[in-house]
């Protein structure tokens, strides 16, 4: 069962606490609301759909980077996958083990190269140059580095073209025509790498599992290359992006066991360890983001929400012109006119919405809504634009009461990044 529901009496929950008291308890301003539990039948949907098969969930780090929920994770056992030296650091601070840590990236440092070597985290390799800091990293760690070489698959995921990663003139990736100079390469440095295993991302928001299927059939034909010159490698990483139901319309959309099912055989087929990196179908469902409405307006043709929450706390639907739903947390007067609206925040900016053309009852001043499956790449892309200050975060733990697992920002952190210049 899902935490977020309405229920007969026109309230939405998160677990078993009214969305509205939670309000009336907190600070005054958007916030974040999460629910742990939440978080660990996800994560278990995960676990379950990968048992007989040796694998690493690695949680995608970029999607949600507070620090409780990182905790959580992996006591749970996720591993984390990483995109810059941060999110590594940060990794380490949860306590994730770092030999099921891979970290990513077309334009990684070097001195964060040093750190994962020196820390022993899988290293994915995305070019020539990136390669070249490989070694360099390993020269200056004294130590070798496991690596997978990320294959630029050339397969069309069937997405906004901002979050496709794996078609061919993306700037992720290796091209299959290059291959094999990598692994000359990688065999001319014993010293210092340790092939083990090929990667690939798609996209994000992947909604047809063939695609994963399609990706895994190109992924071992790889695989069987590579091991014909003599490279004992042992794990296929399919990357992340399944997509989630942003639309609350009662689609059916693939599972974590759907998505393992279809390449389950390749897997074992070839005997190899499976690494996933889901980070959206990880942790997006499991929040809301939680806001005031201001009050209503009308100009021309059209009818406006105007609320407090705004595009720097969530900039997706401005972004990649993403659908959130959205709803009320109470119910409405029982005289509220039923109306399309677009949801809109306060930001100096005619980018700044929401939601586009949602039929909503209108709402009365200081009432609740929520944006719903904002756990993912929402707080993570937050802004401090136009003063805004990023919102807090809650969650409701396990025994109903709600926690904060995060401080929001305030004016005063602002103004401290000018002190003593
Ligand atoms: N692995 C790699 C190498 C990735 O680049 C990504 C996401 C993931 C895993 C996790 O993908 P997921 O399971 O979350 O789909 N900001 C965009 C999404 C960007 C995704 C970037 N890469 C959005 O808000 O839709």
């Amino acid at each position: 069962q899902h935490c977020f529901r309405k229920s007969e009496d026109g309230f939405l929950y998160c677990e078993g606490l009214r969305v509205q008291d939670v309000m009336n308890q907190v600070e005054k301003r958007p916030f974040y609301l999460y629910s742990k539990p939440q978080i660990a039948r996800n994560f278990e949907a995960y676990r379950e759909a990968l048992e007989g098969l040796r694998s690493i969930i690695g949680y995608a780090i970029k999607a949600n980077n507070n620090l409780k929920i990182l905790e959580h994770l992996r006591e749970l056992g996720c591993g984390a996958v990483l995109v810059s030296g941060n999110e590594l650091r940060l990794a380490l601070r949860a306590g994730f083990d770092p030999t099921r840590c891979i970290f990513n990236g077309n334009g990684k440092l070097l001195e964060d190269l040093v750190l994962a070597a020196q820390e022993g985290v899988f290293v994915n390799v995305d070019s020539e140059f990136d390669l070249d800091n490989i070694i360099s990293a390993a020269r200056i760690a004294g130590k070798k580095v496991n690596v997978l070489l990320r294959i630029n698959p050339d397969v069309d995921p069937q997405v906004h073209p901002y979050v496709a990663t794996g078609n061919k003139n993306s700037k992720f990736g290796i091209r299959n025509e290059k291959l094999q100079w990598f692994l000359d390469a990688v065999k001319a440095h014993p010293n210092e790498l340790k092939l083990v295993g090929a990667h690939c991302h798609l996209g994000s928001t992947i909604t047809k599992v063939d695609i994963f299927r399609d990706a895994a059939v190109l992924m071992v034909n790889y695989i069987d290359e590579i091991r014909a010159q003599g490279f004992e490698i042992s794990y296929l990483n399919i990357g992340g992006g399944l997509g989630i139901d942003y639309y609350h319309a009662g689609a059916v959309l693939p599972t974590p066991r759907d998505l393992i099912d279809t390449v389950r055989e390749l897997v074992l087929s070839r005997d190899l360890n499976l690494i996933i990196e889901p980070g959206r179908s990880l942790i997006a469902n499991t929040c809301c983001l939680v806001n005031r409405v201001i009050g209503v307006k009308t100009n021309g043709t059209k009818n406006f929400v105007v609320i407090d929450g705004s595009m720097a706390e969530l900039i997706r639907p401005s972004l990649y012109d993403a659908y959130q739903h959205i709803e009320l947390v109470s119910p409405p007067p029982s005289d509220a006119q039923i109306s399309t609206f677009d949801v809109v925040g306060p930001v100096c900016e005619s980018a700044d919405f929401l939601g586009k053309d949602r039929e909503l009852p209108t709402p009365p001043r200081g009432a609740g809504l929520v944006v719903h499956d904002a756990g993912a790449y929402c707080m993570s892309m937050a802004s401090s634009y136009n003063l805004k200050m990023r919102p807090p975060e809650y969650w409701v733990e396990d025994d109903g009461s709600v926690s904060k697992i995060r401080h929001g920002e305030t004016f005063e952190d602002h103004v401290r990044y000018f002190e003593g210049l």
